[in-house]
């Protein structure tokens, strides 16, 4: 299915325009094509499902047609905002919209991750490119929202398994269109939140780098620009900026 087989929805809170496809590559390229071409902020494509969806660290992503919300938003901050943290206000806007819909509010794996029991709900990739008209970012993200299948339930949750009925992908949508809309006007916030809602802070973690590097330490905190901080056993800090993180023990 081509570039053109979308269908608008109505009714998306200001300023977000949604285009919702049955079939697309992945909406994160869609909306990076979209933004090479000048879209302005806040287009927002969604798929029932992708035929090459990506993953971090240059992973596929795959799920069956209509399980999950699969959606991708264009943004062009104008302010020094830092792209992790604009990921990260996405990524804790996701996270409301969850607890509204379902009542569980789902823990922030670093770095953007959503967990319920370290089970995976929902996974952000974010890309940026330069354009004529400055700085594009795509924030994409995955979220579960039929049931998962009983062999993927040691490692994987949906809303609807923390929901009492079915959660609507629609709704999801636009609760957490709401959420990033109101996050947006208070950016000095986003830390703060993060901190309260992580599932890693506190817990022994290995962090495994790009170029096969892991380490182990005891996640402590967060600085300013999101990094993550962690403790050696010989008492040595170090803030990491990228990277895969492993919950080593039960929270
Ligand atoms: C992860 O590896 O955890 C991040 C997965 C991000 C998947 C989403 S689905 C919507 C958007 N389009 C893509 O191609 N990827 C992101």
């Amino acid at each position: 299915m081509s570039d053109s087989h979308w269908r608008p929805v109505d009714g998306a809170p200001d300023p977000f325009r949604v285009r919702w496809f049955e079939s697309v590559d992945s909406t994160n390229r869609y909306l990076l094509d979209g933004a090479r071409s000048g879209e302005p902020e806040g287009l927002v494509a969604v798929a029932d499902v992708q035929t090459a969806g990506r993953g971090r660290l240059g992973r596929r992503w795959e799920t069956d047609p209509g399980a999950a919300l699969l959606a991708s938003i264009l943004l062009r901050p104008t302010s020094n905002l830092d792209p992790h943290l604009l990921t990260t206000t996405v990524a804790l806007a996701l996270r409301r919209a969850v607890e509204r819909l379902t009542g569980t509010a789902p823990g922030l794996k670093w770095p953007n991750d959503l967990v319920v029991a370290d089970r995976k709900l929902a996974g952000v990739l974010a890309e940026a490119i330069p354009t004529p008209q400055g700085t594009a970012i795509v924030v994409g993200a995955g979220t579960n929202v039929k049931a998962v299948p009983s062999e993927f339930r040691d490692r994987a949750i949906a809303c609807d398994d923390l929901a009492d009925g079915s959660v609507d992908r629609q709704q999801l949508l636009f609760a957490w269109l709401e959420e990033l809309a109101a996050r947006v006007r208070r950016p000095g916030e986003v830390i703060d939140e993060a901190t309260v809602a992580s599932a890693t802070l506190g817990r022994d973690v290995r962090i495994e780098g790009h170029d096969g590097e892991a380490i182990t330490g005891r996640a402590v905190g967060l600085t300013a620009s999101g990094a993550l901080v962690v403790e050696m056993e010989d008492g040595s800090r170090r803030a990491f900026t990228a990277g895969d993180v492993v919950h080593l023990r039960p929270a």
